[in-house]
């Protein structure tokens, strides 16, 4: 198989990347990234001798250098994970939320189909369908309705990749996975930024009560899950993606705390988030009967995993918070 990835240098692409190379040796696969402030060249480090592995600075916007490349890979296969993905980002600058994440996929969409691509996965999220109140979980039935700019681009998204299917038979599979964390998750997101604060002996700071809930998936599961659709989504399908791992923001900062052996008093509330999403939870049995996958890591063992990733890559995290990060932290949490 020759497979182009994109966004496979940030968080969860670079885990998909290892993953796939470690899991398929003869696979080819090409790297396409844009290297944001969000990829981190770091992320891969290693790989760099790898026959089977190639990278290429490039933007998905950019169609005439996408073209160049298809034309010259030959690839089979295209899973796209390129996007702007910090909600907390998106409120503030909402366009190249806009442009990346559904101008982007347009681009990758026509090109792919122009060159007989045979798969097309496209990683989204469940925030496409909104906010959950007390109970119940999302199915891929679930009506889409997306309450911030991140969100609203990524439905966006999902519909013209939908429309690709049921227009050009073009085959696409969308793939919509709930939180995730483990190594790599660049420290604007609630684990590492908390795992980051805690180290340096920081507050944490928490969003309005602290009571929304998120469903946690460790990234590993992830890249599973993404592979079981590549290989055997049937085209046009929705998957579902999660593993069963609720918690309150609250409980979650109390856990890390105690795995750090840290003290509580760390935790500070502060102004809540505009248009927080109360609740996600997903119902991922589609992907479990239909394709066979299961998650493979228990929450306990996923964020012990991640704690002791990140306290044994100090270097990588210091690298990662130095310059820009801390002119985001200071402006964003001065709010
Ligand atoms: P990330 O921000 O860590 O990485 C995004 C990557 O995309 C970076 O390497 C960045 O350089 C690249 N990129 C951004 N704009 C680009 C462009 N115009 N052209 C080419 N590359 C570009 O994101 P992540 O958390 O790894 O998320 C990856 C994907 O998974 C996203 O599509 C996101 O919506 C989706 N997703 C994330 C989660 C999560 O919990 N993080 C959950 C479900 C789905
Ligand atoms: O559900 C999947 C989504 O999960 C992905 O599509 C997104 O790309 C990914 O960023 C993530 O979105 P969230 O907004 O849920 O993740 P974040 O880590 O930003 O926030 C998790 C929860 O923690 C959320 O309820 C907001 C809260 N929070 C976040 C930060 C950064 C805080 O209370 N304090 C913080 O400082």
């Amino acid at each position: 198989m020759k497979l182009l990835i994109t966004g496979g240098v940030g968080f969860i692409g670079s885990n998909f990347v290892r993953y796939m190379l470690q899991n398929y040796p003869e696979y080819e696969v090409v790297n396409l990234d844009a290297l944001t402030y969000a990829g981190n060249l770091e992320n891969l480090k290693g790989l760099e001798n790898n026959p089977n592995y190639t990278f290429v600075k490039a933007d998905i916007t950019d169609r005439a250098t996408v073209e160049t490349l298809f034309k010259k890979e030959n690839f089979d296969t295209v899973v796209n994970f390129a996007a702007e993905s910090h909600v907390d980002r998106s409120i503030n600058n909402p366009d190249v939320f806009v442009s990346t994440n559904i101008m982007g996929t347009q681009v990758l969409l026509d090109t792919a189909k122009k060159y007989g691509i045979q798969k097309y996965v496209q990683v989204s999220t469940d925030e496409v369908y909104g906010s959950l109140g007390g109970d119940g979980s999302f199915t891929e039935n679930t009506p889409i309705a997306p309450n911030s700019p991140y969100s609203a681009s990524k439905a966006s998204a999902d519909l013209l990749v939908r429309s690709y299917y049921k227009t050009y038979n073009f085959p696409i599979n969308i793939t919509r996975c709930s939180n995730n964390y483990g190594p790599y998750q660049f420290p604007e997101k609630l684990i590492p930024l908390m795992l980051n604060n805690v180290r340096e002996n920081r507050p944490i700071p928490i969003y309005g009560d602290g009571q929304n809930v998120r469903d946690w998936i460790y990234v590993e599961d992830h890249s599973r899950a993404v592979d079981r659709v590549l290989h055997d989504g049937i085209p046009g399908e929705i998957y579902n993606i999660g593993s069963n791992n609720e918690h309150s923001n609250l409980e979650m900062a109390k856990m890390l705390l105690n795995l750090m052996d840290a003290p509580e008093s760390l935790i500070t509330f502060v102004p809540d988030r505009k248009g927080h999403d109360f609740r996600y939870a997903i119902d991922a049995s589609k992907i479990r009967n239909e394709l066979g996958w299961e998650a493979e890591y228990s929450f306990e063992t996923g964020l012990k995993e991640t704690v002791n990733w990140y306290l044994n890559n100090l270097d990588w995290l210091n690298h990662v918070v130095s310059g820009d990060y801390r002119n985001y932290y200071k402006t964003y949490y001065s709010r």
